[in-house]
């Protein structure tokens, strides 16, 4: 495994597991898979409603808890000060556990600058290790960079070939924020796993388009958490640290970029829309 380091020195595994729309039912069994094939990177989410069954699979696991990077986030329902420690509270109660490695933000909504006072001081309590954003865009990540105490070390963000996210990459850099992708295969959108240039590439090494994609991000420095249900594909997906992508490959895939999400149009009323129907659905909950 390879790590990356973050602007306070932790040290993060560049491949972690991620369980967004892992059901209740599946998520201790796939965790425990994962766990027992090697991934020690989980992450997950107040909103994903698994945690604890994250909790429980670390639990059975056996692997002494030092061993694993845990990361959750908090939901915007419980942002501002109060609110957002209580929750990681609650958190840290699902997952069985004292501390985590990381919490992130869910989105950049709501009070979030009361949440990541919150945050700051659990940092400074030792609760979390890191703290960060997810789904930020530059402007308010760098807004957020430029006015808190303990700056984000990580931002999560939709990444994949289809949707490089360079510019934002730039910018995080320069904030020294570690760039993290979410849906590092799009979910297979845009017929990502059939594409014929990832294709040609994977068949130089042997390797899968979903293998290529991995490796991409990682040889630009970008944390990937990808999340498969099937236990031959996790160890696929895990499979991407013997072998490496020329400058050509790098180049090839640069030019796939359609600087478009394959979920949201970049502030258009649908990711508004989305958000509205989350947090209903939520508060169901
Ligand atoms: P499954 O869970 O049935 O394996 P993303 O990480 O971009 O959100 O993509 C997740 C989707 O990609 C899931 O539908 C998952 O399906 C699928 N997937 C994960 N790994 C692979 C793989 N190695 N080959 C093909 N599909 C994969």
């Amino acid at each position: 495994m390879e790590y990356v380091t973050l602007s306070n020195g932790v040290k993060m595994p560049i491949l972690g597991y991620g369980v967004y729309q892992v059901t209740k039912d599946e998520c201790e069994r796939c965790v425990l898979d994962a766990l027992e094939v090697g991934y020690r990177s989980i992450d997950t989410a107040q909103s994903y409603f698994n945690e604890e069954e994250v909790g429980s699979a670390m639990k059975k696991s056996g692997i002494p808890r030092e061993e694993i990077f845990l990361t959750s986030k908090v939901w915007v329902e419980h942002y501002g000060y109060e609110e957002t420690r209580k929750s990681v509270e609650e958190s840290l109660r699902k997952l069985q556990t004292d501390y985590l490695d990381l919490m992130l933000l869910h989105q950049p909504f709501n009070d979030y600058y009361g949440a990541y006072r919150a945050l700051e001081d659990l940092y400074d309590e030792g609760k979390l290790r890191a703290i960060g954003v997810s789904n930020f865009y530059p402007d308010r990540l760098v807004d957020l960079a430029s006015f808190t105490r303990i700056p984000p070390m990580v931002n999560q963000i939709e990444t994949h070939v289809l949707n490089q996210r360079t510019e934002d990459y730039e910018w995080m850099s320069k904030y020294h924020v570690a760039h993290e992708a979410w849906a590092p295969f799009g979910e297979g959108r845009g017929g990502l796993f059939d594409n014929e240039a990832l294709k040609q590439i994977g068949e130089k090494y042997g390797k899968t388009t979903a293998q290529v994609m991995l490796r991409w991000n990682i040889q630009r420095g970008v944390i990937v958490l990808p999340k498969s249900t099937h236990k031959e594909r996790m160890i696929q997906n895990l499979d991407v640290f013997d072998f490496t992508l020329t400058d050509e490959d790098m180049s090839a895939i640069a030019g796939l970029d359609t600087k478009t999400s394959a979920f949201f149009s970049h502030y258009d009323p649908n990711m508004v829309e989305w958000f509205v129907k989350m947090v209903e659905e939520r508060k169901k909950q």
